[in-house]
């Protein structure tokens, strides 16, 4: 097993490491040489095939789940059309819409989970198109997929999903894009810009994999809280569902995720002297929303660790750190906010020695309801 992890202590953390190859995996066999095109050999769609769907549905667990729901933003922002998106044990129960206008994406790691595979059979059964996004070869949910897209992470050993969910949201992002362009709802200029961009993930990927000093020590000094509070608007909502389900599940702390908006109606209520909450502010339509959030939960003397773009000037003056991570379009920094989330919750867990690659009652693949 000391083998298999090549020189790290854990599963997880190598895993963290290996994001920059396993999303330069997924990216580099779909992006033409100039960054002008997404190539999707495996779907080959028409303009004709993609115009005639006027839903998708998105369906998962736990951070499948996270990932589908940037999925959906990027699937609506881009290409327009509506997306709605479920948690497939809901959905499966649920009586769901679906004729055979509608887009069924599946998303799962190990292609195995069995809400999952069922969603998937209901929404074939009700005469949906489906498409699984998944990283097992062969796996069940790609064997009944009418399509499949590949995430190209490599195994994931860890419980703890997490260049799983970094490859998933870069699988969406080129999907979106591959629609969009199909449909002719975003101009070649920006195509090009946004591929671009796409081009320079891995490294930037890789740079926020570069210094993790302040990162560790963060997490030591708060590892022995009761809860944290994780919050953000827009796509920086999302990812951190994903840090508060990252650190729930390895360091057994209580931690809750929050649409920064939303905590007047309720949750701010928890907020008192020195409880840690991770703000996220990386969304220039919300920016001056989320900063007001901030502000109300520091005048209730939170601790607040701001997590932000490297040419952000502003965060600093209202939190008491922050966490850069490089410059990219906000489109695509999810795939950077999350990397230090992951690594807060790795070391946090560590700090209480806590059984990172296998935390208790927990299983890699859910195969039973
Ligand atoms: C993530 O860290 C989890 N362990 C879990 O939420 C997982 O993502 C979920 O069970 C879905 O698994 P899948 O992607 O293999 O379907």
């Amino acid at each position: 097993e000391a083998a298999e992890k090549g020189g790290y202590e854990h599963f997880m953390l190598k895993e963290i490491y290996e994001q920059p190859k396993a999303v330069r995996d997924t990216i580099s066999p779909r992006l033409n040489k100039d960054n002008t095109a997404i190539v999707l050999n495996e779907l080959k769609w028409t303009k004709q095939y993609v115009e005639a769907f006027n839903k998708v549905y998105i369906i998962a667990c736990g951070t499948a789940y996270h990932a589908g729901l940037v999925g959906k933003y990027y699937i609506e922002k881009l290409a327009r059309i509506p997306v709605e998106i479920d948690i497939a044990s809901e959905f499966r129960y649920r009586d769901p819409i679906i004729d055979d206008h509608t887009l069924t994406i599946v998303i799962s790691q190990s292609g195995e989970t069995s809400d999952t595979l069922a969603a998937l059979k209901e929404s074939k059964r009700l005469g949906a198109k489906t498409l699984a996004v998944t990283n097992v070869v062969g796996s069940s949910i790609a064997r009944e997929a009418d399509q499949v897209m590949y995430t190209w992470a490599g195994p994931e050993i860890a419980v703890a999903s997490t260049k799983a969910y970094t490859t998933q949201l870069v699988t969406m992002f080129i999907l979106a894009m591959y629609m969009s362009s199909l449909k002719g709802t975003i101009s070649p200029e920006r195509t090009h810009e946004l591929l671009t961009e796409l081009r320079h993930l891995p490294d930037q990927v890789g740079r926020t994999l570069e210094d993790v000093e302040p990162i560790k020590a963060f997490a030591k000094n708060y590892a022995y809280n009761n809860d944290v509070f994780y919050i953000g608007r827009s796509l920086d909502y999302y990812v951190a569902l994903e840090g508060a389900l990252k650190l729930k599940e390895i360091s057994y702390i209580h931690a809750e995720a929050y649409a920064a908006g939303e905590l007047k109606h309720g949750t701010l209520a928890l907020i008192e002297s020195g409880v840690p909450v991770i703000a996220l502010a990386t969304q220039k339509s919300v920016y001056e929303k989320t900063l007001s959030n901030i502000k109300e939960v520091k005048a209730r003397d939170a601790v607040i660790i701001g997590i932000a773009a490297a040419d952000d000037n502003e965060l600093e003056k209202y939190v008491d750190h922050v966490i850069k991570v490089p410059t990219t379009d906000e489109l695509l920094i999810p795939l950077l906010t999350v990397v230090p989330l992951q690594l807060l919750a790795y070391y946090a867990a560590i700090t209480r020695g806590c059984d990172v690659d296998k935390p208790r009652n927990l299983a890699k693949s859910v195969t039973v309801e």
